[in-house]
């Protein structure tokens, strides 16, 4: 049996976990830090995910196999090169490949030479030149910070007075910090998000299933985003042609690119697309499983995660076929009252119990904690409520008609999740 680590605390990582821990080849699970729902499954231990070297003497004193990384932020400090330097198996892109995710700068090059399908940009370093640009430019249109911001670098802009306040955020006050010391100013994409998450070893990738997330924290797609409020898959929108078409124009191209450079892409591609009129565009790339999209998109995979991960990691991906329930998945998010602007946490959630024993509705927990005897709150995003069926309408009816067994004071949850579908004919209209 292989010890395996598994580094983040999120629902991503209940599910890393809980998807690893059906493989008969796991022993014991460790999560660094976890959260209540790993510790069901697995021993939480508390390191910081920034301290490689910590974590890398844990993996050597506990025999560890294989560590999964869950979050960007490692990967781009380049966890797995340090990993790899003490000789530990590691599952994830090095701090090169990385970089896809780390600087949007650098990933908008790639795509430009590659000539993949992305929306019009410009770069800027300093501050009067993007607001000169932003004097003549098209609205509305996208500022975007270059480097991580957890999901809130990009500003949507619909005129020139909210464009030169974005850059002075972004540039000038850092609100970012580095990360916005440049910044993309990019062509407005109309269209359906959809993402489409690659197995890749550096020579062979596998595209999953595709998925669809609602990033909007109100119903209808209203109001800040967030990490997101749910997600399902696969989604309709991704049809045969456009899923030829990601391979042929972006897939590709864009693994061609980086084997002649000699960028050795291990671990997950995340690809966020935009869709109008059959034609895929990427709005940006992730190096790792996205969140919510891993609570959808893992349970339907059939193949044991560890030997999917062991394949990349050995170079021999093409010796795997991934295999695919043919049911559709949805996940609704719990979350705390006031996410993502202002929210409580310590809250005690109850019903957990109700959702212990069943394949096709389970909870995976994010922001949670154990005290004492109870769960609880412990974060904006709080659980997710999973289900399987052989129908749109038999998980949405599935997660609704259940979320409601799950208590906490000021849960909010979106009650429109996988609402595009009705555009396609597979939810009732209300
Ligand atoms: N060019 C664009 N046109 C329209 N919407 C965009 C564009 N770029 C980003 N967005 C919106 O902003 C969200 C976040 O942008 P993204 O590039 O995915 O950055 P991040 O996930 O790092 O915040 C996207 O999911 C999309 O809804
Ligand atoms: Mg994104």
């Amino acid at each position: 049996m292989k010890n395996v680590l598994i580094v983040g605390s999120g629902g991503r990582e209940h599910t890393l976990a809980w998807k690893l821990n059906q493989s008969s080849r796991v022993g014991q699970i460790y999560v660094i830090p976890g959260n209540a729902g790993t510790a069901e499954i697995a021993e939480n231990i508390d390191i910081d995910i920034l301290d490689f070297a910590k974590m890398a003497d844990f993996a050597e004193n506990n025999n560890i196999y294989m560590t999964f990384i869950g979050p960007e932020k490692p990967l781009v400090y380049g966890i797995v090169d340090y990993f790899k330097k003490r000789r530990l198996n590691v599952f994830g892109p090095n701090q090169e490949a990385a970089k896809l995710e780390g600087s949007k700068v650098y990933a908008k090059h790639i795509m430009e030479e590659c000539g993949i399908p992305t929306a019009r940009f410009s770069v800027f370093t300093e501050v009067k030149n993007a607001n000169k640009y932003v004097e003549n430019c098209n609205f509305p249109t996208v500022i975007k910070a270059e480097g991580l911001a957890a999901g809130k670098g990009v500003i949507i802009v619909n005129n020139k007075k909210e464009a030169k306040a974005a850059i002075k955020k972004i540039m000038e006050n850092r609100y970012f910090g580095e990360a916005g010391r440049r910044v993309v100013i990019e062509e407005y994409l109309n269209g359906e998000e959809a993402t489409i998450m690659v197995f890749a070893d550096g020579q062979t990738y596998y595209p999953m299933v595709s998925a669809q997330d609602h990033k909007q924290v109100g119903e209808g797609d209203t109001g800040p985003n967030t990490g997101g409020m749910g997600a399902y898959a696969p989604t309709p929108l991704v049809t045969d042609e456009i899923k030829n078409k990601v391979d042929k124009n972006i897939l590709n191209p864009l693994f061609d690119y980086l084997k002649k450079n000699n960028l050795d892409f291990k671990g997950v591609l995340f690809l966020g697309l935009m869709i109008k009129n059959g034609e895929p565009k990427v709005l940006e790339f992730n190096v790792r499983f996205g969140d919510p999209e891993a609570q959808v998109v893992l349970p339907l995979l059939e193949n044991d995660l560890l030997q999917v991960a062991e394949k990349i990691n050995q170079n021999k991906l093409k010796e795997v076929t991934l295999r695919w329930k043919s049911s559709k998945a949805m996940a609704v998010i719990l979350a705390s009252g006031g996410y993502p602007i202002e929210y409580e946490k310590g809250k005690t959630i109850k019903g957990l119990d109700e959702f212990n024993n069943s394949d096709n509705l389970f909870v995976i927990q994010a922001g949670t904690k154990v005290k004492g005897d109870s769960i609880i709150t412990d974060g904006g995003r709080v659980l997710a409520l999973v289900a399987l069926g052989d129908s749109y309408q038999s998980i949405y009816d599935r997660c609704y008609d259940n979320i409601g067994k799950i208590y906490f004071a000021d849960a909010y949850y979106r009650k429109d999740i996988g609402h595009r579908l009705k555009g396609v004919n597979l939810l009732k209209n209300e």
